[in-house]
């Protein structure tokens, strides 16, 4: 871990255009550095050290030690993704996810004018393919959210890493502008956050019917094993409820993978 730690370039101010001003809102402050371990660890230490509070920023050209779900890596080269991790105090830790999917969905639209779907629990496809997953990692008071969205990756680095996924550029045929999307994506985040304090089951709800999930067969890849069984709802708590040989199971942490469309 201290080695990694030596990966970590120092970090700049970024200046923002289109901040509203608020002390508060999320992206209040905005770290930049060109390459770290991992946005999600470099915001966690500035937490330990008492330099971070809710709404503060992390955001890197490069990671050298990107960090997935399930223990899982994530791959980008230098400009390829948008990497970001903020410090968010959720009102209903539930909510987090959705708060940053569906904020996430929204910044895609504005910036690239892609639709997008949800896949459980908080993978965003365009057009079937994974453009940006996100990694909520909770710990005291509040979470450090990392979210890596699929910039400027080519074709051929998708193919590399071999995974089902695609990148903004190659849907929409043109180069995305980080600064904007940054912008947009801390734009969005306060608005959703602000909505889910006032109205978090509203939020819950618009996060359950963007799911492409249910009501589908699917292959539940959990860390012990992998299984067969039909996606049909999630619970508040944000488990997805799959049935399997007349059983209800509750799953938590696992991948999700749709058999049957
Ligand atoms: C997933 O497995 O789908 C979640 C991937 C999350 C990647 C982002 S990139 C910025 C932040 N820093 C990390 O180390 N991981 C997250």
């Amino acid at each position: 871990d201290d080695l990694h730690a030596l990966d970590d370039s120092p970090l700049t101010l970024v200046q923002r255009n289109g901040m509203s001003g608020e002390h508060s809102d999320i992206g209040h402050t905005v770290w930049y550095a060109p390459s770290v371990s991992s946005t999600n660890r470099v915001l966690r230490e500035m937490v330990e050290r008492g330099d971070a509070r809710h709404g503060t920023a992390v955001v890197a050209g490069v990671q050298t030690a990107g960090r997935g779900r399930l223990g899982r890596s994530w791959a980008a080269s230098p400009g390829s993704g948008l990497l970001i991790s903020v410090l968010m105090d959720p009102v209903e830790p539930r909510v987090t996810t959705c708060i940053v999917s569906l904020a996430v969905q929204d910044a895609i639209y504005s910036t690239a004018k892609q639709p997008s779907e949800l896949k459980w629990p908080n993978d965003v496809l365009v057009g079937g393919l994974k453009v940006c997953g996100i990694l909520v990692e909770r710990f005291g008071f509040g979470a450090v959210v990392g979210i890596g969205i699929n910039t400027n990756m080519e074709q051929v680095e998708l193919d590399r890493i071999g995974a089902e996924a695609t990148s903004l550029a190659v849907r929409s045929g043109s180069i995305i502008d980080h600064d904007a999307l940054l912008d947009d994506l801390l734009i969005r985040l306060e608005e959703r956050y602000r909505r889910s304090k006032s109205k978090p089951e509203s939020v819950f709800q618009e996060w359950r019917s963007a799911i492409v999930t249910l009501g589908h067969t699917v292959e539940v890849e959990t860390a012990r094993d992998t299984w067969v069984g039909r996606a049909v709802d999630v619970a508040s708590d944000g488990a997805l409820l799959v049935t399997n040989d007349k059983r209800l199971v509750r799953v938590y942490a696992a991948d999700v993978r749709i058999r049957s469309l």
